[in-house]
């Protein structure tokens, strides 16, 4: 089977962004691939955290995982700072990444405008481990959501470069970025992705808001301010519309061309109410298993522990070929 593998990070709690661009296939993945999933803690301490949210919201993000249907059965599930290894081969990979590449990283530049008092070292070679994730277990398919095209093309490039040196080290990994729903907008200002980091709650739905309160928000969404207030998908000519759209396909399973007729003589106000229903209808089942699992700490505690010593031994093979390519000694 095909190994994927994919992270996302414990910092607030997840949003529908999280959900359709990348999750959600996590999820139907399972069955026809080898798939490791991780909550990228190492990445999250890049900007400040407080310790004790940082713990919870890893325990959190794992909950989440499975209340969306990862099967620790199938796949490996894991936090990044219990595999030592993502930390061994981030220093190696360091020493094969070019400075001039990482200044070229948008998110870099991104998060360091809106972190002037902060902009760590570990920011910086913040996408370098993110390649030793990938890397570390030659895997084949990287699914995630457009914005992290441009690691992933690094991540290649960087695998290129050690393989050209000394041999096949690596497997090249191609990134599984889905053709629809790999980027969700924000509610206020749909021209921007929707961010979990977002200064306006307004802007994103989390995966575990209370149902009332997120139909209240998706009602208030930012429609689109053309003469005609027609509902139709064009993501240039009605960002706010189109985004609607995208959420109610996503999230009934009915594509944008069967939905599009129902609304030809309808209002927005209609549109919205249909896409907060939809998605309440979504995330409730979800946030019923979760507040199950993130209660029972010795089963998260299980699932942590095996996924961890399952994906150690398989970095640990990677490790090794990376330190023989380079010519450190065994320990003998
Ligand atoms: P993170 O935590 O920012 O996001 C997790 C995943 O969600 C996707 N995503 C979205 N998709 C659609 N619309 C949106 N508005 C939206 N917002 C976020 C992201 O593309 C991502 O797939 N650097 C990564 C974490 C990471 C990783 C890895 C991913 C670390 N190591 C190795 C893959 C492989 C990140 O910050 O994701």
């Amino acid at each position: 089977k095909p190994v994927v593998l994919s992270g996302c990070q414990p910092s607030g709690q997840l949003t529908l962004g999280n959900y359709m661009g990348a999750l959600k296939h996590w999820v139907s993945m399972q069955d026809d691939h080898d798939c490791l999933y991780m909550i990228v803690d190492l990445h999250a301490i890049t900007v400040r955290q407080d310790p004790k949210q940082l713990a919870e919201a890893c325990l959190d993000g794992l909950s989440l995982y499975l209340a969306c249907g990862i099967d620790p059965q199938k796949s490996t599930l894991f936090l990044q700072s219990h595999v030592p290894e993502h930390a061994q081969l981030s220093w190696v990979l360091n020493c094969y990444a070019q400075m001039g590449e990482l200044n070229r990283m948008t998110q870099f530049k991104d998060k360091s405008a809106k972190n002037e008092n902060n902009i760590n070292v570990g920011l910086y070679s913040y996408p370098v481990l993110q390649a030793a994730d990938i890397l570390l277990y030659q895997a084949d398919k990287v699914p995630v959501g457009e914005d992290q095209k441009q690691h992933l093309e690094l991540t290649r490039d960087i695998a290129t470069r050690v393989n050209n040196l000394y041999g096949d080290v690596f497997k090249l990994p191609d990134p599984y970025i889905p053709d629809f729903g790999a980027r969700i907008m924000s509610l206020q200002e749909p021209e921007k992705k929707m961010s979990k980091s977002d200064n306006n709650p307004n802007n994103f739905i989390g995966l575990l808001e209370e149902p009332k309160k997120l139909a209240k928000k998706i009602k208030r969404a930012v429609t689109d301010s053309d003469e005609q207030a027609n509902i139709y998908f064009n993501p240039t000519e009605k960002p706010g519309v189109s985004n609607l759209l995208t959420l109610l396909s996503l999230s009934t399973g009915k594509s944008i061309k069967a939905l599009e007729p129902e609304y030809t003589d309808k209002m927005y106000g209609h549109l919205k109410g249909d896409v907060a229903d939809a998605v309440v209808a979504l995330l409730e089942p979800i946030q019923a298993r979760y507040a199950e699992i993130r209660a029972d700490r010795a089963y998260l505690d299980d699932v942590m522990r095996q996924g961890a010593e399952k994906a150690s031994a398989r970095a640990a093979e990677t490790l090794a070929k990376v330190y023989n390519a380079v010519g450190f000694i065994p320990k003998p």
